[in-house]
């Protein structure tokens, strides 16, 4: 997925067309990779809403289920044990997870985000 976003950002920065950007992944929504292209989109100018799942669902492909609330801490402890099956960062609501598969995450982000959305990036 890396190599991927290698070519993508590039040419999403090139676009004029594709402001408004979802941005998935697999490895959790905690992680400094995605953090980070986060920044780096909203650096760039275009609004960008992450929604992704709370821990690491690398390798679960097109797994999907209902979000549940947490048993345990989402990843890297960024929420406590019974929270609800979505969330988002209290001070950055663009920011947020959702406690089951990249493919949930992505579908459940339709009401964080406008209804023009026009770029999903996965990585
Ligand atoms: C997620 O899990 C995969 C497979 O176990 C691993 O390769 C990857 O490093 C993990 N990612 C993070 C952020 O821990
Ligand atoms: C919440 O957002 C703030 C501001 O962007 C950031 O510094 C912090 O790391 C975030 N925490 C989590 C758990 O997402």
């Amino acid at each position: 997925m890396r190599h991927l976003s290698l070519i993508l950002v590039p040419f999403l920065v090139a676009s004029a067309l594709c402001r408004n950007i979802l941005l998935t992944n697999d490895d959790g929504w905690a992680t400094a990779q995605i953090r980070a292209q986060n920044d780096a989109l909203l650096g760039a100018g275009f609004h960008v809403v992450i929604s992704a799942p709370a821990e690491n669902e690398s390798g679960t492909g097109s797994d999907s289920a209902d979000p549940e609330p947490l048993t345990e801490p989402c990843e890297f402890d960024t929420c406590p044990t019974g929270s609800p099956a979505e969330g988002f960062n209290s001070s950055d609501p663009r920011i947020n997870y959702v406690n089951s598969f990249p493919v949930d995450a992505a579908l459940m982000s339709e009401v964080r985000v406008p209804s023009f959305i026009v770029c999903i990036l996965l990585f």
